[in-house]
């Protein structure tokens, strides 16, 4: 299978998109459970499902083949490579107690709120930086091998599946992510 380069950064660009809408989120609900407001840990709960479901096992695995790609192809842009593995696996670890965290705590175990809130808010910056990094330096890079030629990835193993909240095909699973999305983007333009 190939793969052409300028779409898989597309698609990163527009999954960057839509992870920054989440953690969006997920702060505005922390800050108000941390202010002691009556909102619950659910539409975190539903986020952080999503994190381990997508970005976690497509987003990040797809990005680290372009990245390969990258070190293989042009290894004068590779510099500074040892902080992706570093980054996702935190990225994924993080995300994976923090959403254990999330579910235990919607079951009924005690579970401080203010401990939820603070792993909730380091998960973002956390991703944020991550994000940031990635698309004023990682990703130009990627360009800038594309722009010189190297267009195309041949890859049998390329993880490309779709997104299953903002995919053609969303999934039942992210119903109520959806309805809190959409709530959550009136809510901004009001
Ligand atoms: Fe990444
Ligand atoms: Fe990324």
């Amino acid at each position: 299978m190939s793969d052409e380069i300028k779409r898989i950064l597309d698609e990163l660009r527009q999954d960057h998109k839509n992870m920054t809408l989440l953690l969006n989120m997920i702060e505005r609900e922390a800050n108000r459970i941390y202010e002691g407001g009556d909102s619950d840990f659910e539409v975190i709960q539903d986020v952080m499902h999503y994190m381990t479901v997508y970005p976690d096992a497509v987003h990040h695995p797809k990005e680290d083949r372009l990245y390969a790609e990258l070190k293989a192809a042009r290894p004068d842009l590779a510099a500074g490579f040892g902080r992706i593995t570093r980054d996702h696996r935190n990225i994924c670890e993080n995300g994976l107690r923090l959403r254990d965290e999330l579910d235990s705590a919607s079951a009924g175990s005690f579970i401080r709120r203010k401990t939820l809130v603070g792993d909730a808010l380091r998960y973002v910056n956390e991703l944020r930086s991550h994000m940031q990094w990635e698309e004023l330096d990682l990703f130009r890079r990627c360009d800038e091998m594309a722009a010189e030629g190297h267009v195309i990835i041949i890859d049998a193993n390329l993880v490309s599946h779709g997104d299953p909240l903002f995919g053609e095909r969303n999934h039942t699973e992210f119903n109520r992510l959806l309805k809190s999305i959409e709530q959550s983007l009136t809510a901004s333009h009001t």
